[in-house]
């Protein structure tokens, strides 16, 4: 007899531990979901392109090509490009033919439009208000209170990098207003 219902207990046995397996998996699939968002919070965003930078495009939304750029390009020239939030960006060519280490924001720091790169003037000249900014986008003539915001702007596989400036506003040696 006892063998019987010993027998018969295996059984139960098994199916309780099979309940407790189901029951734990439940709970802890339940607090890995709730976790999940936590978790996420800490992992840095750069892989996912937050805050990793975006690929410079063209007026067309491809990509720029550093080599046809140049070649197309005139030393000191400032040529609008999508950046960072799609802002249009300046990107810089410097006097020895090469992409500058920084793009310039062309939205104007007054009310937003976005400002022209007047060459003969070696300045750009926002045709609303009347503001002006030196090459570098530092503003030499009001109503405009700021200079134009600068992303860095780094050259890889023949394409151009821009990602946000946080360090010091090497035009006015204070701290960046835009990040
Ligand atoms: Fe540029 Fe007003 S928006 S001067």
């Amino acid at each position: 007899m006892a063998q019987i219902s010993g027998s018969s207990d295996v059984p139960d046995m098994g199916r309780r531990q099979f309940m407790n397996l189901l029951t734990f998996g439940a709970v802890t699939g339940t607090a890995l979901g709730a976790l999940y968002p936590v978790i996420k919070y800490f992992i840095p965003p750069s892989s996912g392109g937050g805050s990793g930078g975006v690929t410079a495009k063209d007026a067309l939304g491809n990509d720029v090509k550093v080599g046809e750029f140049i070649a197309t390009h005139s030393a000191g020239d400032r040529v609008l490009a999508q950046g960072l939030k799609g802002d249009p960006t300046y990107l810089v060519v410097t006097e020895e033919k090469e992409i500058g280490s920084y793009g310039i924001n062309a939205v104007c720091t007054h009310l937003g439009c976005v400002v022209p790169w007047n060459a003969s003037e070696n300045k750009f000249m926002c045709p609303c208000h009347g503001s002006q900014y030196d090459n570098t986008g530092k503003v030499v003539r009001g109503p405009a209170p700021l200079s134009l915001a600068l992303a860095h702007a780094s050259v890889t596989d023949d394409k151009v990098t821009f990602t946000t400036w946080t360090e010091t506003d090497f035009r006015t040696g204070e701290d960046p207003w835009w990040s």
